[in-house]
């Protein structure tokens, strides 16, 4: 593993110092002030979000350069690297021994010279690649969910604190924290805009997403992860994949997890075996530390209409985090709504250049972990507790993974999925 201090790095810090002492007076021409140090990244899993993100962080904040490319297939890292390479950034530094293929890719990357990573494969590879990158003293951008089971989230949260002992960045592809329409509204919400808060409910509703069929020459394993939304083991369900987004805002807004929950749910439309064994809806009951209880719905039904919010209840009034507020104290978001994709690379960027390193593992593994509990007690039918769930032993990753045959889990049925 490469050391975190290059020994580029060193050279650096070494003719710094060096024109420090010999030139007091250019000294300032050869050191560039904290905030414009240069950080170099690598990208791991470079689909769509990731071909995104990575370009977000190019455009974030000056100075950053995308070093090196690691995904499970060829093609994938193919098409990130035109597209970043398209761009004519000055950050695009891709060298072809820095792309990395196959599923210890990211081993590989994480042997380069590079400040920060971005993960973005598929949430069930997120914690080995979470805690790799935190082992190797890399600051991280990871997109959301974190984990797909319990064991998993577990290993991120140990991960997530030992990235605070070393003084490591942290943020979440949970955009809606950093986008200023949510900010500001929570904000005045955590001030008492609307009193305390009784009641929320939130909702992702949607259509139908993309799949692959199975072409010749793909095992089991090529096809479910090329196909991963519909693999719990890779996606933890649309409840904790996509979800979980309005899940973080409750959280946020609730300031706490839900201590419980109750939960229905099936497959009834998306049912040929190319949409895996996932159901197509989800709706569930959370209950909140005091009482307060949050309903929350998730719909991916092809042909059937789109809803995606989130809504609070309030003593004294009533409340869109992402909008407005009603009641004694009336507002309306009117700003510039800015992009909260760039705005998140700009804050982990700006907190790692100021020595003020945010560090989000804990809401974003909170928030995975509400979207698990809703997901297990609708697979069960039976009311699950958080600590429950924290501690189950549900571990959902196949044994040995390696491409080969690997049979679709069966769909859970409540009252009989244990
Ligand atoms: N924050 C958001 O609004 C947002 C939006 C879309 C997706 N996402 C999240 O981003 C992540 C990726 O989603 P996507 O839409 O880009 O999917 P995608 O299928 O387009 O990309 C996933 C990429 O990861 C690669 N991959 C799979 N397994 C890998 C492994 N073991 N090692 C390295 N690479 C691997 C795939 O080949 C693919 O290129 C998911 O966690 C998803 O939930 C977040």
């Amino acid at each position: 593993m490469t050391p975190r201090v290059s020994r580029r790095s060193l050279l650096r810090a070494g003719s710094a110092a060096a024109a420090g002492a010999l030139a007091p007076r250019l000294a300032f021409s050869f050191v560039r002030p904290p905030q414009d140090r240069r950080l170099r990244f690598g990208l791991i899993g470079c689909g769509g979000r990731g071909t995104g993100a990575a370009e977000d962080c190019l455009n974030a904040a000056p100075n950053v350069e995308v070093v090196a490319l690691a995904d499970a297939f060829k093609d994938r890292l193919a098409g990130c690297r035109e597209h970043l390479l398209s761009l004519n950034h000055p950050g695009f530094k891709v060298a072809d021994e820095r792309c990395f293929v196959g599923l210890d890719s990211y081993r590989r990357l994480l042997e380069c010279d590079l400040d920060l990573v971005l993960l973005a494969s598929p949430p069930g590879f997120r914690p080995a690649h979470f805690e790799a990158a935190i082992a190797s003293a890399r600051h991280v951008f990871m997109e959301k969910p974190v984990a797909v089971d319990p064991p998993g989230l577990r290993r991120v949260l140990a991960a997530g604190e030992k990235a605070g002992e070393k003084g490591l960045a942290v943020v979440a592809g949970t955009q809606r924290r950093h986008e200023k329409k949510y900010v500001e509204t929570i904000r005045r919400i955590h001030e008492g805009a609307i009193g305390r808060i009784v009641a929320g409910r939130c909702f992702w509703n949607q259509g139908g997403l993309w799949s692959h069929e199975k072409r010749p020459g793909w095992t089991d394993v090529e096809w479910q992860m090329r196909n991963w939304l519909y693999f719990t083991w890779l996606s933890g369900d649309h409840i904790v994949e996509q979800h979980v987004h309005n899940l973080d805002v409750m959280n946020w807004v609730l300031r706490a997890h839900p201590v419980s929950a109750v939960a229905v749910g099936g497959r009834q439309v998306r049912t040929e075996p190319r949409f895996g064994h996932i159901y197509d809806h989800f709706c569930v009951d959370y209950e909140y530390p005091g009482g307060v209880h949050v309903t929350s719905m998730c719909r991916q039904q092809p042909g059937t209409d789109g809803w995606v919010a989130e809504a609070v209840v309030g003593t004294e009034g009533r409340a869109d985090p992402s909008a407005w507020i009603e009641g004694k104290d009336p507002w309306k978001f009117q700003g510039e709504p800015g992009s909260p994709y760039v705005q998140e690379h700009t804050d982990w960027l700006a907190s790692i250049r100021a020595g003020a390193p945010l560090n989000e593992t804990r809401a974003v593994a909170e928030s995975t972990l509400t979207a698990i509990l809703g997901r297990e007690a609708a697979y069960t039918g039976k009311k699950i507790g958080w600590e429950e769930v924290l501690n189950s032993p549900l571990d959902l990753t196949p044994p040995g993974l390696a491409f080969g045959p690997l049979a679709v889990p069966p769909v859970a049925r409540p009252g009989k999925a244990s």
